[in-house]
């Protein structure tokens, strides 16, 4: 199986991913790894490990549907399986979302339905909830929803800031997503609705 892992930033999800597969000998590649950012930190690491990287230059489109066709078209030359958002921070258009159904996966640190969007750890705190987390879902059309894959749950503590609580979360962000992947990899997950059968 080929995985295509599309970062924005530091790309520690993708890092987690890359190092799973190697030390567990994962049945999967990773084919590429894609930014939309050049000075994208994961690009070093993906390059150090021998995947092959790509850019593909967000703001160097004129709308949304432009960049997402070239951005389709990038992916599609390593023939993936699944594509993996790793902290890509794009909203993509209902067609490239429709090319890759069932076949794109996305991490976002909320425990959904909760704290869609940004800055889901200050929502966290600005709400006084107890608990917080992290989920990994199938990309559907509308933003951070999707059949729920996986989710772990950190405590909030009465001094927790953005930082110590993204923190506690990004662990959890780090032992799950790579978990799920390897399901999907092993033909594991049956979406239903919005729920996701996962067999043994
Ligand atoms: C993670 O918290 C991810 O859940 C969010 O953006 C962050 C990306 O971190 N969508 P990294 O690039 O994987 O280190």
């Amino acid at each position: 199986k080929k995985i295509v892992i599309l970062i924005s930033g530091r790309g520690s999800n993708m890092q987690a991913i890359v190092e799973a597969a190697a030390k567990q000998q994962w049945p999967a590649q990773i084919a590429a790894v894609i930014s939309n950012r050049a000075d994208a930190g994961g690009l070093e690491y993906a390059a150090s490990r021998g995947i092959p990287t790509a850019v593909v230059v967000s703001k160097q489109f004129a709308t949304r549907e432009a960049f997402d066709a070239a951005l389709q078209a990038k992916i599609d030359e390593f023939t993936p399986d699944l594509v993996v958002l790793a902290g890509f921070m794009r909203i993509l258009t209902a067609g490239f979302v429709e090319h890759y159904a069932g076949r794109m996966l996305n991490i976002h640190p909320s425990l959904l339905p909760s704290f869609v969007g940004l800055a889901t750890h200050q929502q966290a705190i600005d709400a006084g909830v107890k608990v917080h987390g992290v989920t990994v879902h199938f990309v559907t059309a509308e933003l951070d929803h999707g059949p729920i894959v996986a989710q772990a749950v950190v405590p909030v503590l009465g001094d927790d800031t953005e930082d110590t609580l993204s923190h506690r979360v990004l662990e959890q962000e780090h032992q799950i997503y790579p978990r799920a992947v390897l399901q999907f990899v092993e033909g594991k997950l049956r979406i239903d609705g919005n729920r996701v059968h996962i067999s043994n």
